[in-house]
């Protein structure tokens, strides 16, 4: 169907949107309608490049033939099978091909729908794991100020975002939270990793020392965050917080829903920093967004340790009726065969200093007060509107649109995460506009 004769819907009350400004969105719509490679196609006929592959998902790039394809044969073949006690054969293959791409070590898959199922998952694994050792008492759980993992009772809980969490109550107890490690004042405008900030790792051994270490069952971060702005690590700060986590037995999960699969020019963000997690969160760029689906991975260990007891028992009471979902496992086969012809996985590092470059071009545009990259990331903080939190940013955000580009804002700041196909030449076109906007705002 032509994108013109793609019906417009007339009443657009009763979808309650995600994460929207419902009423500025419904009195000023921004429709997409179809969407190929780098670009959707609004439903006035506008070209707009995706500078945030869609949510962080988009990894492949938009209807990509192989994931298109993979898509349609499965459906027509075998749309669903139960997933608890039933099998089928892609759910497995896919398994395989991604725990050859995991850090060595973590060879088990367990599937979700999407990166907040992922993390409760994790959080569950993680208490449960020490209950079966016979290490019950430890069931706190650590996460960090300014943490994203998504939008369930226990992402929110060891999540970070005040607005996330001041509306729904008391959320879980026993956790506690390092402090973020964003700094301007010592590492603003650096390139990478930010050279101050390692010691805030060691908040965690105050934490251990107050809770007493045999308490606590896991600690959770992204190892970049992404949703609250892209806080990238200072060096050497993962590192030392996998130092604490095996000093004190505690596990260490990372939620890598932005940063697995290419993010950072490396399958996973666990293989840039070099520190290997015991259990990695993903979804997003697994399916590269076509399908919701989300993987938890998980080192060795922690799934023999359920291995135990008479085998007709059901080992892990945890799951989901789509978990592994014939077309959702089909998409991402077809998504890990698209990464694997193009490269895709580590082609950010190829770019990144193009990135990098681009991006701090923008130092001396108004309002900027910071810039910061990392593989295909990066993000430009704007000085607030006094009195205005955010406003500034939006305005960004709308003018971009405007102007023929998806970019993406949270806060004060414009987060960008463009497809892992983006050329040279979109990449100046980006930024290109991202400099105009800045001056027109
Ligand atoms: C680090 C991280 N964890 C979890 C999530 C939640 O993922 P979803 O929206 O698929 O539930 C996100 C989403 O942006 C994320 O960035």
């Amino acid at each position: 169907m032509p994108d013109s004769a793609i019906p417009q819907p007339n009443d657009l009350r009763a979808f309650w949107m995600p994460f929207t400004a419902n009423r500025q969105f419904k009195s000023n719509p921004r429709m997409m309608v179809s969407a190929r490679d780098m670009h959707y196609t609004t439903a006035d006929g506008r070209q707009i490049l995706d500078g945030t592959a869609g949510l962080w998902c988009v990894n492949a790039g938009h209807a990509r033939p192989k994931i298109v394809q993979a898509v349609q044969d499965q459906v027509a073949q075998l749309d669903y099978a139960p997933a608890f006690q039933m099998g089928h054969p892609k759910a497995f293959e896919l398994a395989n091909r991604l725990v050859d791409l995991t850090p060595d070590g973590m060879n088990y898959c367990f599937y979700t729908n999407s990166g907040s199922e992922s993390v409760e998952t994790a959080l569950k694994m993680a208490i449960a794991y020490h209950r079966v050792r016979g290490e019950g008492s430890r069931t706190r759980l650590i996460g960090r100020e300014r943490g994203y993992h998504g939008v369930n009772f226990g992402g929110i809980s060891v999540g970070g975002i005040v607005a996330n969490r001041k509306m729904f109550g008391t959320l879980l107890s026993g956790v506690d939270h390092m402090p973020h490690t964003h700094d301007l004042a010592r590492n603003a405008f650096t390139r990478g990793e930010p050279e101050h900030g390692a010691e805030l790792a060691d908040e965690l051994e105050r934490i251990a020392t107050l809770h007493d270490p045999s308490t606590i069952a896991a600690v959770i971060v992204e190892p970049v965050a992404g949703s609250t702005g892209v806080l990238i690590p200072p060096k050497g700060y993962l590192k030392r917080l996998r130092e604490i986590c095996d000093k004190h037995g505690f596990l260490l999960i990372f939620d890598e829903v932005i940063t697995g699969f290419g993010r950072l020019g490396t399958p996973f963000a666990a293989d840039y920093f070099d520190v290997t997690p015991d259990i990695i969160t993903t979804a997003k760029g697994l399916t590269s967004g076509v399908i919701p689906m989300g993987a938890v991975f998980v080192r060795d260990e922690i799934h023999d340790a359920f291995m135990n007891g008479p085998e007709e028992l059901i080992e892990f009471f945890h799951g989901y009726t789509y978990s592994g979902n014939p077309v959702a496992a089909a998409a991402a086969l077809g998504t890990l065969d698209t990464y694997e012809d193009e490269g895709l996985l580590t082609r950010g590092a190829d770019l990144a200093q193009y990135w990098e470059d681009s991006l701090h071009s923008l130092a001396d545009h108004p309002y900027v007060i910071d810039i910061r990259n990392i593989g295909l990331i990066g993000a430009i903080e704007l000085q607030p509107i006094e009195g205005a939190p955010t406003k500034r940013a939006f305005s960004a955000f709308l003018k971009a649109f405007e102007k023929g580009f998806l970019i993406r804002t949270t806060g004060d700041i414009i987060a960008l995460s463009p497809p892992l196909i983006i050329t040279k030449q979109q990449i100046d076109e980006l930024i290109g506009a991202v400099g105009e906007v800045l001056k027109s705002i």
